[in-house]
């Protein structure tokens, strides 16, 4: 039984793999020098358990017959790819004599062991994509140096840590557009081992979920200038961001957030100010300190503002939220939860009209969230405001611009009369209003309100609840202790009343 378990489990990898490569020569309906090269191919691959490479056979000459094997449909019809799904063991060497291949594509293929340097024959590749396969290394990676035509590089998951001149390497490289060496257990990224720098093409720099534990500061890449994407994701450097950051206008997305758990570590003394292109700022766990409206001030500040997520969750920032939040125009994702704000939440944020995701509770905020606050705000469709002081004010015949997904207000002052606007919100499916000081009677009858009961509902301090002509399905959680009348009628419910 756990064996047949296993063979399954082999299957379903071995099924949602896939290798793929372009060959560029062109020549007539499979000429011997391709079929050669696909013989060739298989002779290396070590185990083929699904027999996929079974019709690859001598005798067979025409090669576009082969399973996974595609050729041109002109009357030259050279092969143009090749795809072949499923293939364990380790990546065979003879890849390296298929010398005219522009592109490699071993991604997701559970392919172990080293890394054959023999790829550094492809001298015509111009994209190798490594990533997530097996538990594959590398111990030299000189060969790289050979790919001279190479413009997108992916070893996200290839073991790097022994490779000490990895940039040193890469820089070799002009032709690089891509380069993605996430999770490569890469541990130093400083500029000592790069003074002049090559990448004159570099666009996407990916060196995520490395652990290198030295000032961000001395990384070697703050001078590529026209950098767009450079994501450090987890990666442990620490202390002041370098001012060589403020000169790198063609950023569009930045990320040097600290996974949860883990300690922040950098302080933002840079300004952004002109990096005018930038969409994504993510510096989730990541700050030490900060005051808000001194943070914001060194954000763009350009004519057009093209900020769509500002991530600052988890961060020890304090401070007042500043009116001039409402300069944003462009934001879709706001996140400031778990911060140490206070004072109210300005109107400006209701200005917003793209905000979709608001997130800004566990702070210190108090004052009132009126109609005022959201009128604007029409793509919003997740608000989290739990745990700080608010109180909502907000009429009952107010019919409010959004449809709400997920909100949640545990802790605010909403009541004593239930929020009526809240029945608009057929799209809900998650709520929380929890220890919101809620009157003690609750009607949500008639209401097509789906999914299930909120955990939390034990919590709330009502005495009639009316949750009849629903569509609210799953258990029965526990409810209220304080309450006196109960209506679940006409739902999908099921289970057990304590
Ligand atoms: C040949 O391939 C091209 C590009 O893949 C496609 O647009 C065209 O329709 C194909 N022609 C035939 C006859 O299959
Ligand atoms: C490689 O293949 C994977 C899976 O099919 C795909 O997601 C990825 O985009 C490919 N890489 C390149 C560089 O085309
Ligand atoms: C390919 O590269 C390997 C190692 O880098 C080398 O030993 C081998 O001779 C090369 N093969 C060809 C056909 O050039
Ligand atoms: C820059 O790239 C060229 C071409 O690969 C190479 O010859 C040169 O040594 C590189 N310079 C540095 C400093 O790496
Ligand atoms: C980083 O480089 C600086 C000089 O640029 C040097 O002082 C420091 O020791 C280096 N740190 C590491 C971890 O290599
Ligand atoms: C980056 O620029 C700074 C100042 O502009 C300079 O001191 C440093 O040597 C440059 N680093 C590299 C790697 O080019
Ligand atoms: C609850 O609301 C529904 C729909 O508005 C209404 O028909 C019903 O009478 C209310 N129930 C009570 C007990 O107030």
């Amino acid at each position: 039984m756990r064996r047949g378990l296993a063979a399954n489990k082999l299957v379903l990898l071995i099924v949602t793999t896939c290798i793929s490569f372009h060959l560029t020569y062109i020549s007539s309906s499979c000429v011997p020098h391709e079929r050669d090269a696909l013989l060739a191919f298989k002779s290396g691959i070590i185990r083929d358990p699904s027999g996929r490479l079974d019709s690859w056979r001598q005798d067979d000459q025409d090669c576009c017959r082969w399973s996974g094997v595609q050729c041109s449909n002109q009357t030259t019809s050279h092969v143009i790819k090749v795809e072949i799904r499923g293939q364990d063991g380790s990546i065979p060497e003879f890849l390296g004599s298929l010398k005219n291949l522009n592109y490699l594509n071993l991604s997701g293929v559970p392919f172990s062991g080293r890394v054959p340097p023999h790829l550094g024959n492809l001298s015509r590749l111009q994209y190798l994509d490594l990533s997530a396969m097996g538990d594959t290394y590398s111990t030299d990676v000189s060969w790289l140096t050979r790919l001279n035509a190479l413009q997108y590089l992916n070893l996200y998951g290839v073991n790097l840590g022994s490779v000490n001149d990895w940039a040193q390497s890469l820089n070799m490289i002009p032709s690089l557009r891509v380069i993605d060496l996430s999770s490569c257990s890469l541990t130093n990224a400083n500029q000592s081992l790069l003074p002049y720098i090559n990448l004159t093409n570099l666009e996407e720099l990916d060196l995520s979920y490395n652990y290198f534990d030295h000032p961000i500061a001395t990384c070697w890449f703050w001078n590529i200038t026209h950098l767009k994407h450079l994501n450090l994701w987890s990666t442990n450097l620490y202390g002041m961001f370098p001012i060589a950051l403020q000169e790198m206008t063609s950023l569009q997305f930045l990320d040097i957030a600290q996974p949860f758990g883990r300690k922040p570590n950098c302080i933002m003394t840079t300004s952004l100010r002109n990096l005018c292109k930038l969409q994504v700022l993510d510096l989730g766990g990541n700050l030490l300190y900060g005051d808000i409206t001194e943070i914001l001030e060194k954000l763009p500040q350009c004519a057009s503002n093209n900020l769509q997520g500002l991530y600052l969750q988890r961060n020890s920032i304090s401070g007042v939220l500043p009116n001039s939040m409402g300069r944003f125009t462009s934001l879709i994702n706001l996140y400031l939860s778990f911060n140490h704000l206070t004072g109210p939440v300005p109107y400006e944020i209701g200005m917003l009209i793209d905000l979709t995701h608001l997130y800004l509770h566990r702070n210190d905020l108090d004052g009132m969230i009126t109609e005022k606050h959201l009128y604007g705000l029409k793509s919003l469709k997740q608000i989290f405001l739990s745990y700080n002081a608010l109180k909502m004010e907000i009429s009952s015949e107010w019919q409010p611009p959004f449809r709400l997904e997920r909100a949640a207000f545990a802790s605010c002052i909403i009541g004593p009369l239930f929020p009526s606007w809240l029945k608009f919100m057929v799209d809900i499916h998650y709520l929380d209003i929890s220890n919101t000081g809620m009157a003690w009677y609750l009607n949500i009858s008639n209401n097509q309100v789906h999914g299930g009961l909120p955990a939390n509902m034990e919590s709330m301090s009502l005495q009639q609840l009316y949750l009849g002509s629903n569509q609210l399905s799953g258990p029965v959680v526990p409810m209220p202790m304080s309450l006196t009348i109960l209506d679940l009628s006409r739902n999908y419910l099921s289970g057990y009343l304590s």
